[in-house]
């Protein structure tokens, strides 16, 4: 039996930042931003609330979605790079507040692409059974290694968090396949430089539009399936031009791929488990639906998964 995802939850900041309000603050337009990155609005966590805090709220909504106990849970990985702190890890404060006790914890450093390491990492101790329930969140506060005088990153980036509960699930759903790749040597287009983060927004872009079409095929032909078998592509939502290159590449129609980012922007790690709980709870992807996630990010990192929805 395959590993999949029993339970969903997510959790986005109240507070709206809008181009209009970025329009204010720095030398930009509403129109540059909507038609370069399909970007209207993100959430801005309040100076107060931090990663793990975000986390928290995800987790607790993804373990009752999944009808688990907190102590059933085996292993807590958090994807993320902005942590509360260094050490200790966001996966142990969030152990200690959900009572996960018999849980190992740890975060998860891959950047965007963080989420899909976790389910990935999540996966082989499920099919092993050495766990029998894994907690994997994706969560990010961007907005406080956010330069906001840098016009070229400040327009892009939201916070948030998505969690999903990953057990064993019935005969032919869960995970069909996956790949996880990186890239050190474009390590310098995308990092945190000091206190903020710092991007060849370029260069990341060219390397977006190959690997995130290419590591969606290399799933879809790993899982045994054809383009046309795949109900929902859920991709990192960085840029919609970048989104949309993956969709061609899969000749996908556009109701066939889930779009957040006009009101979430980039949340990194967060972007696909925040899109995939929208997706299910709109009623767009049922059970035995294929999905296709697929992330890329700073390291360079990417991964991807084909999955079979359903418990
Ligand atoms: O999770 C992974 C994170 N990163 C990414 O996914 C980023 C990938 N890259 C991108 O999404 C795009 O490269 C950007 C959205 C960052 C930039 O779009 P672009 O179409 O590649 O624009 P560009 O960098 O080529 O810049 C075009 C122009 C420049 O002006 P000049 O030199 O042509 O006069 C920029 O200075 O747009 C200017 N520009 C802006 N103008 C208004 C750059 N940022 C802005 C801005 N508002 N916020």
């Amino acid at each position: 039996m395959n590993a999949g995802i029993i339970g969903l939850g997510s959790y986005a900041p109240d507070q709206i930042l809008t181009n209009e309000d970025l329009e204010k603050k720095i030398d930009t337009s509403d129109e540059w931003i909507r038609t370069r990155t399909g970007i209207e609005e993100r959430r801005i966590a309040a100076p107060e609330e931090n990663t793990s805090h975000m986390a928290f709220k995800a987790a607790q909504e993804a373990i009752k979605d999944a009808g688990i106990n907190p102590e059933q849970i085996g292993l807590i990985l958090v994807a993320t790079v902005t942590p509360d702190n260094p050490f200790p890890s966001v996966a142990t404060m969030l152990q200690e507040q959900l009572g996960a006790s018999n849980a190992a914890a740890m975060d998860v450093s891959a950047a965007c692409a963080g989420f899909m390491y976790g389910i990935v990492t999540a996966k082989q101790f499920v099919e092993t059974d050495t766990y029998s329930h894994v907690l994997v969140v994706g969560v990010e506060k961007l907005s406080k290694i956010t330069n906001w005088e840098d016009r070229n990153t400040a327009v892009l980036f939201g916070d948030g968090a998505g969690a999903v509960i990953v057990s064993k699930v019935s005969e032919g759903r869960g995970i069909l396949s996956f790949e996880l790749g990186a890239n050190g040597s474009g390590g310098k287009y995308l990092q945190q430089d000091g206190p903020y983060l710092t991007m060849n927004g370029r260069e990341v872009f060219k390397f977006a539009v190959r690997q995130m079409g290419e590591s969606a095929v290399n799933v879809i032909e790993k899982a045994g399936l054809n383009k046309e078998d795949v109900d929902m592509l859920i991709p990192h939502q960085a840029n919609i031009r970048i989104m949309e290159a993956a969709r061609e590449r899969l000749e996908l129609p556009i109701e066939k791929m889930s779009k957040t980012i006009h009101k979430y922007g980039n949340t990194s790690s967060a972007s696909i488990p925040l899109s995939l709980k929208e997706e299910v709870m709109n009623g767009k992807v049922n059970d035995d639906d294929v999905i296709v996630m697929v992330g890329f990010g700073g390291g360079l990192t990417w991964g991807a998964i084909a999955l079979k929805w359903g418990r």
